[in-house]
């Protein structure tokens, strides 16, 4: 039995992708499966979290002893994220949320016709935005950057903008790393520096995050 080192703290976690409706049978989305965040839910909860999982649609069988919450859309997504998040003591953002959706949810299925279709898209909320402009100093927040290029300054860069404490990069043009596989090649980004990791298990990445989470509760973010 692991070590009970989060028992009792409150950590919310989000993950997968999100289903952004055309119409009532097309939807828009991405190839994130939710391993990561799965991983990570399992992890804190075997630490002994409570853990809330707000999951877009997955294959995969959320962890037993865990809140589930399930969602299609980004603003589904955003809304479960803010009804919860001020209890929480962590909140980690692994999902790949989606940036934009359609402008228009045509209610009736769209006929086919001739020449091109044209689609507009607008802006979803940024979840994590949101949160580190709202979070209080004893909440840790947590991002993903996936990257295919500058993979580090990047993560630096949405650790500032989005007033996070820690952002796992992850290039996801390395084999080994990213969507669906079972493993990741992460480096963690914090204040106090860049922390490259092996090529691991998303099981064991998830808790060298959790670890530098509480190391993170502990010190204090370093200024
Ligand atoms: O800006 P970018 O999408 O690369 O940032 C990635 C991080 O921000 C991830 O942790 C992701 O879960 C989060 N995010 C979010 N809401 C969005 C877009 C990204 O919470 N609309």
């Amino acid at each position: 039995e692991p070590r009970q080192d989060m028992s009792g703290l409150r950590i919310l976690i989000t993950a997968g992708r999100n289903a952004e409706p055309i119409d009532p049978v097309r939807f828009v989305t991405n190839r994130s499966t939710g391993k990561m965040g799965y991983a990570i839910a399992e992890a804190a909860v075997q630490r002994g979290a409570l853990v809330t999982l707000v999951t877009g649609p997955s294959e995969l069988r959320p962890p037993a002893g865990i809140t589930t919450i399930s969602v299609q859309t980004g603003q589904e997504m955003h809304d479960a994220v803010m009804a919860h998040v001020d209890v929480q003591d962590v909140i980690i953002g692994a999902a790949a949320v989606a940036d934009y959706r359609p402008k228009l949810r045509h209610e009736q299925k769209l006929k086919k016709k001739d020449g091109p279709l044209v689609i507009e898209f607008e802006r979803n909320p940024d979840i994590l935005l949101e949160v580190g402009k709202r979070k209080r100093a004893d909440q840790v927040l947590v991002g993903f950057a996936a990257e295919t290029e500058n993979v580090l300054e990047n993560a630096r860069g949405k650790l500032e903008r989005k007033q996070a404490d820690l952002f796992v990069a992850n290039d996801v043009s390395q084999p080994g790393a990213g969507f669906g596989t079972d493993t990741n090649i992460v480096t963690l980004v914090d204040r106090a520096g860049d922390t490259p990791l092996p090529l691991l298990q998303k099981r064991d990445v998830a808790d060298q995050i959790l670890n530098r989470v509480l190391e993170l509760r502990e010190r204090g973010p370093v200024s």
